[in-house]
């Protein structure tokens, strides 16, 4: 993961690349560095284990002058997060600095044969592999920088996204990617580096997005030159960021995971826009209307992806086989990539990805696309790794998330999913034009309901001050709120550190059961939908064990409401809807459970927001 952002220009680069830190620090927080090059030429390097507050506090000792600087906020995978190991990383003569996010898998045999030649190594990083090589390469055939930089990358297995300055070369930073984002940002004389955007909005819209193996040369003087590893010109495309400011600032809320969680009838509205036909008869998703016949003629849908993305699926799953009557499977990028899985040349394998950079997402996508399937992408990050590489795809739109715990990307996707459905539904004749307004109209109400049920915020929050020492918690569901649980137990995890799992509910009988006892609170979805009376049998079946039972009920439900230890009613939807509703109490749910336990909420240890490792 990491994040990296880079600076160059006629401004003082330390507080650019401070300000970008923080607005990358949901990519990783183990450690910090910055890299400055002042007027004298001179390299100024801190680091600090921790976040970049602590590395704003150690390099308030020193000189922080330079109009040209590199900064890391890092995410460790290989040697422990101290000092030592934070990046930015320097060459032997320490002339040469760099930032990296990514892997250098075949760094062992590189940094064994590096040492041969008596170069030390000062960190346990795979990463001072590269600065070292690009060093011993520069010196060995008299290379500038940015030859130093192609000829050491060609001989790199693994991915990276990569920034690098000189000493007595206050000009120019090398930039290159492979399989980690890396964005350039063009202002008028001045230009910036980031894993995303965010470090650079403020100052400029106009952006390049690095292709693979593509090396920047960023020069004060001369601008942005693209190149390959082999030194082949690129005509590098300049984009415009449609990012606003105001997305990625937390706007008066504590935490951005709660600003997330209270913009979500906003973005849904804004990831139906354009796309519900005001009559309620038509969806409008341009990237399956656009390849229609290849959907319609799909032998079966495959849906990749990880965590919540994979949650998501589920939902997904459940929707296209019940509107649509097409065999859906949904897979583990991580599992799917490695085990030889049967992809058809008429299958369409569906990446669904918040970032649009997961790594292991990224890869068995290619795979299907090796394989000869129509791939096609579910994104919120435009421009990212993954919507660049698909035949085709439909961006989430719920703007930029920045609390590690995904929230509105989660409702976009599921809502994304609900409107590929109702499209294949239609073209495929499995739905009666009835049945889709009707479905097409209750979409519609979706963001006020949500907006609705945000108003259980303060009962939620006394509910969690009850359950705040909670050891365990269990999750249940079933059908179309079995993900739902899931993903109710996936939150309280990643922000609380209490251990949780989610079950469909009739399983519970064949094991979990064993669990419960008046210790054990139990979180159990049970809307007015589908399998209703079922459920109620399993709730009797916790109560008659004493579990303390939580319940998600559909307005004026009655019955579960007198079996249950606490409630949070919300409007009644039509089933398959029923999943973007009932995921928000949990979502509040785990929030001020985490809030009461004093845990970092948005940057919840061990984790990053985008996982662009293996
Ligand atoms: C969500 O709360 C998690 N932080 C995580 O499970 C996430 O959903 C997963 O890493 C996939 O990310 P993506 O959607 O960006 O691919
Ligand atoms: N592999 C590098 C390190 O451990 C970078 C990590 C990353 O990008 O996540 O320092």
């Amino acid at each position: 993961m990491c994040g990296i952002v880079g600076y160059v220009g006629f401004r003082e680069a330390y507080p650019i690349l401070i300000k970008g830190l923080k607005r990358l620090e949901y990519r990783g927080y183990d450690s910090a560095g910055v890299a400055l090059l002042d007027q004298e030429s001179d390299l100024n390097i801190y680091k600090a284990k921790g976040k970049v507050a602590d590395l704003e506090l150690e390099a308030s000792k020193h000189d922080i002058n330079g109009n040209i600087g590199i900064a890391h906020t890092r995410w460790a995978t290989h040697g422990e997060p101290n000092q030592v190991n934070a990046h930015p990383h320097t060459s032997e003569s320490g002339n040469i600095a760099l930032i990296h996010n990514g892997i250098i898998e075949n760094y062992a045999t590189i940094k064994a044969k590096l040492i041969k030649e008596g170069i030390t190594f000062k960190s346990c990083t795979d990463t001072e592999v590269l600065v070292q090589l690009i060093e011993f390469l520069q010196k060995g055939h008299n290379l500038t920088l940015a030859e130093a930089v192609q000829q050491a990358l060609k001989k790199v297995v693994g991915a990276y996204a990569i920034a690098v300055i000189e000493k007595g070369n206050p000009d120019t930073i090398v930039a290159a990617r492979k399989s980690s984002p890396l964005v350039v940002g063009v202002g008028e004389g001045e230009f910036f580096v980031g894993s995303d955007a965010s470090p650079i909005i403020e100052y400029t819209n106009k952006v390049i997005y690095l292709e693979d193996e593509e090396v920047a040369i960023i020069s004060k003087k001369d601008g942005v030159r693209v190149v390959s590893l082999n030194n082949t010109e690129v005509r590098a495309e300049i984009s415009e960021l449609a990012l606003s400011l105001d997305e990625i600032e937390k706007g008066g809320y504590p935490h951005f995971m709660l600003k997330e969680i209270f913009e979500q009838p906003k973005t849904l509205r804004n990831c139906m826009r354009g796309r519900v036909s005001k009559n309620h008869k038509n969806i409008v998703l341009s990237g399956v209307l656009d390849n229609i016949e290849k959907f319609k003629n799909a032998r079966r849908i495959i849906i990749i992806a990880c965590g919540t993305s994979w949650h998501a699926a589920l939902i997904g799953e459940h929707l296209i086989e019940n509107l649509c009557r097409v065999p859906v499977e949904v897979e583990y990028a991580s599992e799917f990539r490695y085990r030889n899985p049967i992809i058809y040349k008429d299958d369409i394998v569906i990446a669904l990805s918040q970032s649009g950079e997961t790594a292991d997402t990224l890869a068995a996508l290619m795979l299907a696309k090796e394989a000869g399937a129509f791939i096609y992408g579910i994104c919120n990050a435009v421009g990212s790794s993954i919507p660049r590489i698909t035949d085709s795809g439909s961006y989430i739109h719920v703007g930029p998330e920045i609390g590690v715990a995904s929230t509105k990307a989660f409702t976009g996707q599921v809502t994304v999913l609900t409107m590929l459905a109702m499209t294949l539904a239609k073209a495929k004749h499995s739905i009666t034009q009835e049945d889709l307004t009707s479905l097409i109209s209750e979409l519609d109400t979706i963001p006020d309901k949500i907006q609705k049920i945000l108003e259980l915020n303060d009962q939620i929050a006394d509910i969690a001050k009850i359950f705040t020492y909670a050891k365990n918690f269990i999750y249940l569901g079933r059908g179309y709120s079995y993900p739902v649980a899931l993903e109710g137990a996936l939150k309280l995890k990643e922000i609380s550190y209490i251990h949780a799992e989610g079950y469909p509910a009739a399983e519970m009988k064949h094991g979990p059961i064993a669990l419960i006892d008046q210790e054990m609170p139990i979180v159990v979805i049970a809307t007015h939908n589908g399998m209703y009376e079922k459920l109620i049998s399993n709730i009797q079946e916790i109560k008659s064990r004493h579990g303390k039972i939580i319940a998600i009920v559909s307005e004026g439900d009655e019955t579960v409401k007198a079996l249950a230890d606490y409630c949070f009613e919300i409007p009644s939807t039509l089933e398959c809807l029923d999943p973007v509703l009932s995921t928000i109490p949990l979502q509040l749910l785990s929030y001020h459970i985490a809030v009461c336990k004093g845990k970092d909420v948005d940057q919840p240890r061990n984790l990053a927001k985008s996982v662009t490792v293996e």
